[in-house]
């Protein structure tokens, strides 16, 4: 068996520290000719599990990875480098990388040159690297959350040593700026805004696997945005895991809501945001997000548990009342806003009673969809050490019962949708009918629809024709009959406006009136022929005459107003 140089191993006391001092480092390693003869036109596979944080960490490992010549490949067969980035959030998503872990087996038997690399989330908890350092010799490098800028200096010593080699530290506070990053779509892109987490909810391994707390500088972002502005992209996702307190650390009075409006001008079609805390999140906030018409009218905004005894017990800092109440503020500004959550079911101890009150509160904060989970121990943090009297089952009842619940919402949110048109992101085809295409839509919400693959990365107009709990269904609308079903409407309006109802009434009394008939049709008569002086003179006399009748000079006037309006409503469309 290979030997193993262990550089640093994790440790969760080290990673409960909070370092003061944080340093932004620029990124410059020089990877050496060797490394670069070895891989380049290789393939790189990297699968990647959990949150947007990681698949954000793949789009830089695959820069990084690209930077010496490797093609990324879908397939681990051809793959001379493969990398699994792990999610330590629930027990259930480590044994999905375990399982992926496993597969590698192998095709590492079969192919002995893949170097294989562990990272992420799992890798920053000691008994999992030693689990799999001894189940599991074929996994040749372990890095951290913190060392991904170290891929290329591993690689290079794996390949000069040759020996199996970890290097994961648990605390640091360093921000590395100018990877260089090789994104998954080229229409739509996640930007860090923020790294680790201080709040120590007391179920969540986060803050021990991402670290402290940490703001990138307001001009690093806006300079990765702009990038992705110039490039054409059609969305943008801030992330941190918790949004809000951005710019806490930077201490020059830089908030997230400075930040959000600043990003909003740059005129990217689409910005979004993730993740919000409830008691972090600001008023501000919603002022920026009603003024742009950019920033998606859509929120998640994780509840966890609507009982405040839990809430404390979980170490939130907010009652359900407080919540509730910023939902209220929130809709009070923005009132089509959609709101989404996180839910966790059966925190130790928890109580039929605690479940009930969660549902009662997500009824009142009227989600559109949510993220429900069971609660999950994780080792090192302090609700892993609470026992617990409530059964699986029992947990997994009360799970049941809150979904059903919230499904009904769910459908009654997309059942409003029907038969109205939305903006839609196309992603590509749909999951489940190849036939399909699928797109989400401003307040998140996937829509399946036949379309031409030409319109994946564009944003479409679809009109929503079936609603289900967490799909729709509807048709692609073309931009010609979207305008003439707009000039309908307009159309009806003026019809049934009181301008309209009194020209109308005019109009009768003129065709009603005999002898203004006559006149009318005299004067159309005159127009026709070739007058002399004498009978011009007449014309003009009777016209005067005509013009000046009170009916039909209210009739002149509103006719002429209506034509104004008509003359503005096809500039608006621009027909
Ligand atoms: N920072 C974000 C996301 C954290 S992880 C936030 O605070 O919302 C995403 C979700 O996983 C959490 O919101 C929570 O609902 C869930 N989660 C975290 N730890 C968990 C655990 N130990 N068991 C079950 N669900 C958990
Ligand atoms: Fe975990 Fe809480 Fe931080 Fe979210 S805010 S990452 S749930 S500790
Ligand atoms: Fe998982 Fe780490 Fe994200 S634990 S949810 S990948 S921050």
């Amino acid at each position: 068996m290979k030997k193993t140089v262990i550089e640093n191993m994790p440790d969760m006391n080290q990673a409960r520290k909070r370092v003061e001092s944080i340093k932004t480092i620029y990124y410059n390693y020089e990877p050496s000719q060797k490394l670069i003869d070895r891989f380049k036109g290789k393939y790189a596979y990297i699968r990647t599990f959990g949150c947007q944080a990681n698949v954000r960490d793949e789009e830089t490992m695959m820069g990084l990875l690209s930077s010496i010549g490797m093609i990324k490949t879908e397939d681990p067969t051809k793959a001379s480098v493969a990398i699994i980035n792990t999610c330590a959030v629930r027990e259930n998503a480590e044994d999905k990388v375990f399982g992926e872990i496993g597969e590698f087996k192998n095709i590492k038997a079969k192919n002995k040159d893949l170097v294989l690399l562990l990272c992420g989330c799992m890798v920053e908890q000691k008994h999992i690297i030693e689990k799999t350092l001894e189940k599991y010799p074929h996994v040749d490098i372990f890095f951290g959350t913190h060392n991904i800028q170290d891929l290329l200096r591993l690689l290079d010593e794996f390949i000069t040593k040759k020996s199996r080699y970890v290097d994961v530290s648990s605390f640091e506070g360093n921000i590395i700026e100018k990877m260089p990053v090789t994104r998954i779509e080229n229409y739509k892109a996640y930007v860090n805004i923020t790294y680790g987490c201080d709040k120590f909810c007391t179920y969540c391994i986060v803050p021990y696997t991402r670290g402290k707390e940490r703001s990138r500088d307001i001009n690093d972002i806006l300079e990765e945005c702009k990038v992705l502005v110039d490039e054409g992209f059609k969305e943008i996702t801030l992330l941190g895991q918790n949004v809000d307190s951005y710019g806490k650390d930077l201490k020059n009075g830089v908030t997230f809501a400075h930040l959000l409006e600043e990003v909003a001008k740059l005129g990217i079609p689409r910005l979004r945001f993730l993740t919000s805390y409830p008691s972090d999140f600001k008023d501000d906030v919603i002022d920026v997000m009603a003024k742009y018409p950019n920033i998606m009218k859509y929120l998640h905004l994780p509840i966890q548990s609507g009982s405040d005894d839990v809430l404390k017990r979980m170490g939130r800092r907010y009652t359900s009342e407080e919540y509730l109440n910023l939902v209220n503020r929130i809709r009070a500004k923005i009132p089509n806003i959609a709101l989404s959550t996180d839910i966790i079911v059966g925190f130790p101890n928890e109580t039929y009673e605690d479940v009930l009150k969660t549902i009662d509160v997500s009824l009142k904060a009227d989600y559109t969809s949510a993220f429900t989970f069971i609660y999950s121990p994780r080792k090192g943090t302090p609700a892993a050490r609470l026992v617990d009297d409530v059964t699986y089952e029992e947990k997994n009842k009360r799970f049941k019962e809150l979904v059903s619940a919230l499904e009904v919402n769910f459908k009654k949110h997309a059942d409003e949708m029907v038969g109205k048109v939305y903006e839609v992101l196309v992603d590509g085809e749909s999951k489940k009918n190849k036939e399909l295409l699928s797109g989400y839509t401003e307040n998140n919400k996937v829509v399946h629809f036949k379309g031409d693959e030409s319109l994946i990365g564009q944003i479409v107009k679809v009109k929503i024709l079936e609603s289900h709990v967490y799909s729709l269904f509807g048709e692609l609308v073309d931009e010609d009959s979207l305008i003439k079903s707009k000039c309908e409407e307009i159309k009806k309006n003026i019809e049934s406006s009181a301008l309209v109802k009194e020209y109308l009434h005019y109009k009768g009394m003129i065709e009603n009136d005999h002898e203004l008939e006559q006149m009318h049709n005299k004067l159309l008569f005159m127009k026709k022929c070739d007058l002399n002086d004498e009978e011009k003179v007449e014309y003009l006399k009777l016209k005067e005459e005509y013009d000046n009748n009170p009916i039909v000079s209210n009739y002149n006037r509103l006719k002429k107003e209506i034509d104004d309006l008509k003359i503005e409503v096809k500039n608006l469309l621009k027909l």
